[in-house]
């Protein structure tokens, strides 16, 4: 098949706000305990922080990472997890039915955040607690000193304030599974009170208002509205979170599901704008997809895990070759949506449906880590405005599926102009062009490829390499005119320059 892609480098979209690239760390399973802190173990350092996983998360090059919910932070009490460790108490956490002993907490999350070179994206908790705890916890995080609770982070060996900038305003608060869960005018009315007095102690803070937990809540639509409507002088952001499985186990129709995120992304910003014209509001909302990924490998099996452990290994999917593509094409979705999507967070990091998993005896990247690490560390700079003209397929749930998703970036500093592609199609080659005759002289420095014949294929602890980036060559510019041939379901980093 071929495929025909337009670009003009004064089309642009915007420019990438680099939290696009964000991740997310929740208080659960082995994604702190055992995988990013496991004092005692041979890859502990000082602090008891694993340093195999140090490496392959500041490998991604992640600006922003949010903590430390997710469902739990709906029950957290953010004073159980500061000072003394042996002072701390064990809860039970009522989000996924363990005991949490708070040994890491807070300042530990702090600090980890400096070892991978990355900034917290904090949440408050809008459902067991409110106002005041959300008050308290940002003086304790952000006030320089001489008050009780900004006294006491300094009792806690924090000096300096940790100065967090991005706050979530609760989590998933339309989900009947939340702790606290609400309708969306009493959630509304809190995330705006709320936010209204974390800006009286820091007006510098972003907050982040809880969208629909998903596109498919039956309150979505009137849930942001309504919570527009109600908070929209006093938040900077609305989440949106989603997740795609394969469980008909129909490939086509499974990486179609970028069309849905499309749909998803393109109506949460008409909500936006809808409020912001009844409002005659000069300010804009912008979007946070603080949630996204494939999840459904374990949503089964996870069912029959005992309650009340302290560790439990929750959420562990094993992530295959299709799913790396579908991550692809979300990573694309994303950042053809850059000029409202100012925040995304890759749902989760480590071991918790993540794309670094850990045992005893190390860590390893597993598919889904590549798409995400070629975009953080080659797809910055502008994105430009990529008409894509391909063929096209019907699946299942779909209609019009282009065959391929593609995105291009510019990077004026690199000079520079990055492709992210996936073929969908799993049968034939993609051969795509581009006229790239504004960028003199340019020509291909990279061709990257995940690719694997068997889309079921895994990594594993004993086959980490099992899917692998490989270099490609025969991609080229002749003329100024870029032609290059896209193996069937693949993912694709094409770097001119
Ligand atoms: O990421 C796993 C869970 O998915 C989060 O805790 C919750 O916010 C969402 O439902």
């Amino acid at each position: 098949k071929k495929s025909k892609i337009v670009i003009d480098r004064h089309f642009i979209i915007d420019k990438i706000d680099r939290n696009i690239y964000g991740s997310f760390v929740e208080q659960m399973g082995r994604s702190i305990y055992e995988g990013i802190y496991y004092p005692g173990s041979p890859f502990a350092d000082e602090d008891g922080f694993r340093k195999d996983v140090i490496k392959l998360v500041s490998e991604l090059n992640i600006p922003i990472i949010r903590y430390p919910g997710g469902n739990f932070v709906s029950g957290f009490i953010w004073e159980d997890s500061v000072g003394p460790k042996n002072e701390r108490p064990a809860r039970l956490e009522l989000a996924w039915s363990t005991i949490e002993t708070n040994e890491f907490g807070l300042n530990e999350f702090m600090d980890w955040c400096k070892k991978v070179n990355t900034k917290p994206m904090m949440a408050v908790n809008l459902g067991t607690r409110g106002i005041e705890a959300a008050r308290n916890l940002l003086e304790y995080c952000n006030f320089e000193g001489g008050t009780y609770w900004s006294d006491l982070r300094k009792k806690h060996g924090y000096e300096k304030p940790h100065n967090i900038k991005v706050w979530c305003l609760g989590n998933e608060m339309d989900g009947d599974w939340q702790i606290g869960s609400k309708t969306a005018y009493e959630y509304g009315r809190i995330a705006n009170e709320t936010a209204k007095v974390m800006k009286m102690i820091d007006p510098d803070i972003k907050l982040v208002a809880c969208g629909s937990s998903g596109r498919g809540m039956p309150t979505f639509g009137d849930w942001e509205m309504t919570v527009l409507d109600l908070a929209y002088d006093n938040i900077d952001y609305i989440s949106l979170h989603a997740y795609y499985g394969n469980q008909a186990n129909d490939p086509a129709d499974y990486l179609a599901n970028s069309m849905d995120m499309e749909s998803f992304i393109t109506s949460v910003i008409a909500m936006c704008d809808a409020i912001k014209g009844k409002k005659r509001s000069k300010k804009q909302i912008n979007l946070s997809f603080d949630e996204w990924n494939v999840w459904y490998h374990t949503l089964e099996s996870d069912k029959s895990l005992e309650k009340w452990q302290y560790i439990s290994p929750r959420l562990e999917d094993v992530y295959n070759f299709e799913d790396a593509l579908l991550v692809g094409s979300m990573m694309i979705t994303l950042l053809r949506h850059c000029h409202r999507i100012k925040i995304a967070c890759m749902a989760q990091l480590v071991n918790v449906i993540g794309p670094i998993m850990t045992s005893d005896t190390g860590a390893w990247r597993q598919t889904i880590f590549y798409p995400f690490f070629h975009a953080s560390n080659y797809a910055n700079g502008k994105v430009l405005n990529t008409l894509v003209y391909s063929p096209k397929y019907d699946s299942k749930n779909y209609t019009d599926v282009p065959y391929l998703d593609a995105v291009m970036v510019e990077n004026e500093e690199k000079d520079e102009v990055v492709l992210l592609a996936v073929n969908k199609d799993l049968e034939e080659d993609m051969e795509v062009t581009c006229d790239m005759r504004q960028y003199e002289n340019y020509e291909v420095k990279k061709h990257i490829v995940l690719y694997h014949p068997d889309l079921k294929a895994v990594n594993t602890e004993d086959n980490p390499d099992n899917v692998a980036p490989t270099i490609e060559t025969g991609a080229k510019i002749d003329d100024g005119i870029f032609s290059a041939v896209l193996k069937k379901h693949s993912w694709n980093v094409i770097v001119l320059g």
